[in-house]
């Protein structure tokens, strides 16, 4: 029997919540331990079974463990390496947001992978006539550049530029004193935390989600509230109506929910409006591959149907260019403006000036939108290329429609995990790499799934790995 003593301190799930974080954290509940069911631990502490589910959902939403399709809670596992060991002093927790941050679980950024065929996800589309196009800018900027501080909002030159390509393209209308120059999305998350969220806070995160995001609001120390997603985006009649459970803001992904690849439908972005005029709070819209859409048709941004200036518009420079530029923006309602700036300010200033010289340069002179229209072109014949490949040799695959971004989900019905964990073997030791949907979740679903990046492989590579992928699903059939 699993021995937990609760503190005392705060509400019952709030004490039992802690009770387990500090049983995964010290390891004594280790990575892999199922817990206990919650009818058993209920009876057992003297709890409501509500209180034993809140409190597991508390240490899920930390991703301090997860349910596995229905068949229990299980331990994930924690970074538990004392600090010694990475060349650190060995102190405890010097605040609580250290103590919340250590408590995440680590995220290895992607490095270069020894795979033939990677079909890693969030990777953008890059060529040579990029990275050349880039160089001259930056030169060009650095020998323009004035080397004062730059304005805490960002270069005029900047915002004006980003009015005139949102409006463009996601019919986003606004002018450039509404516009505030980021250190991308990580940025502007934690910009609109420290604005809008008071520790403890409820904010509520789509399920799944990006897991950056939701590091950096849990470690704020808001209280995540997952709410569903389904084949029409989140689900608005699950999100929180009790008046002590309203979120201070819903973090949302409209045009191409991340990861589950779904659009947002113009109903629920309509009731995902009226949600916020009724309440009283935000919505912060996170379009981080807006720009890319491959059929017609395709939704503007949920901003451009804000009447009542509830959208917080965040875009990044990190898909539609490349990731280590680390700019993007916040198109902010004025109400926020200035609290948003202050923050900003006391961040870091300001974004660097040659690099957003170069980018507003670039924007207005037309080599964005030349890279844009070249690479939705070559994204556009790789993904039919990885979808013919799909349909080829992996018919019993069940795609997500979805008409833009750069991965496609691809759900495995009637498998368990297990078995996908042995596909995922299986592939790895062929040189494919593919990658599980169910780790963005708080509760991953019962069916399994798979992200299918294809910005980083040539419609040549996918139709190999395509293939490759077919001999890995007929070993598993032997
Ligand atoms: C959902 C989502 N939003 C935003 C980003 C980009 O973040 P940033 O602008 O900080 O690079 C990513 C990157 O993978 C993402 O998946």
């Amino acid at each position: 029997m699993l021995h937990l003593e609760l503190d005392g301190s705060g509400a019952r799930y709030e004490q039992l919540a802690r009770a387990l974080r500090k049983a995964i954290v010290s390891g004594r509940l280790p990575a892999g331990a199922r817990l206990p069911p919650t009818r058993e631990l209920a009876t057992q502490l003297r709890l409501s079974r509500n209180t034993v589910l809140t409190a597991y959902e508390i240490i899920c939403t930390e991703q301090l463990a997860r349910t596995r399709g229905g068949s229990g809670t299980y331990v994930n596992t924690v970074s538990r390496e004392p600090p010694a060991a990475r060349g650190q002093t060995q102190v405890g927790p010097q605040s609580r947001y250290t103590e919340r941050l250590r408590r995440l679980p680590a995220v290895t950024m992607r490095s270069a992978s020894r795979l033939r065929y990677d079909l890693q996800y969030g990777e953008p589309y890059l060529d040579a006539a990029l990275v050349t196009a880039w160089r001259k800018e930056l030169s060009a900027a650095a020998a323009r550049a004035r080397l004062r501080y730059p304005p805490v909002q960002g270069l005029r030159e900047l915002r004006a530029a980003i009015c005139s390509h949102v409006g463009r393209r996601r019919g986003v209308i606004c002018d450039a004193d509404d516009v505030i120059v980021v250190h991308g999305t990580q940025q502007a998350v934690s910009l609109i935390a420290r604005v809008l969220v008071d520790e403890g806070q409820p904010v509520a995160i789509e399920e799944p989600h990006y897991p950056l995001v939701a590091h950096a609001l849990a470690a704020h120390g808001a209280r995540l509230v997952p709410v569903p997603t389904d084949a029409d985006g989140i689900v608005c009649s699950a999100l929180p109506g009790a008046p002590d459970a309203i979120p201070r803001f819903v973090f949302v992904t409209p045009s191409h929910q991340f990861p589950a690849a779904v659009e947002m439908s113009l109903e629920r972005r309509q009731a995902l409006l009226g949600y916020a005029s009724m309440h009283d709070n935000w919505i912060v819209e996170d379009d981080y591959d807006g720009e890319f859409r491959y059929e017609p048709g395709a939704t503007p941004a949920l901003r451009s149907l804000d009447s009542d200036g509830r959208v917080i518009y965040v875009g990044t420079f990190s898909k539609a260019l490349f990731p280590a530029l680390r700019l993007g923006y916040l198109i902010a309602p004025p109400s926020l403006r200035s609290d948003l700036l202050g923050a900003k300010r006391l961040d870091d200033l300001s974004c660097g000036t040659i690099e957003q010289l170069a980018m507003a340069r670039f924007i207005a002179d037309g080599g964005f939108d030349r890279h844009l229209r070249k690479a939705a072109a070559e994204l556009r014949r790789r993904r039919t290329a990885l979808l013919a490949g799909l349909a080829r040799h992996a018919p019993a695959l069940d795609i997500v429609p979805s008409r833009g971004g750069m991965h496609i989900v691809a759900w495995l019905p009637g498998w368990t995990l297990e078995r996908l964990d042995d596909l995922l073997r299986n592939a790895a030791q062929r040189g494919l790499g593919l990658y599980p949907i169910h780790p963005h979740y708080v509760r991953p679903p019962s069916t399994p799934g798979l992200l299918l990046g294809f910005a980083g492989l040539s419609a040549a590579q996918l139709r190999a790995a395509t293939a490759l992928l077919g001999e890995c699903l007929a070993d598993m059939k032997q």
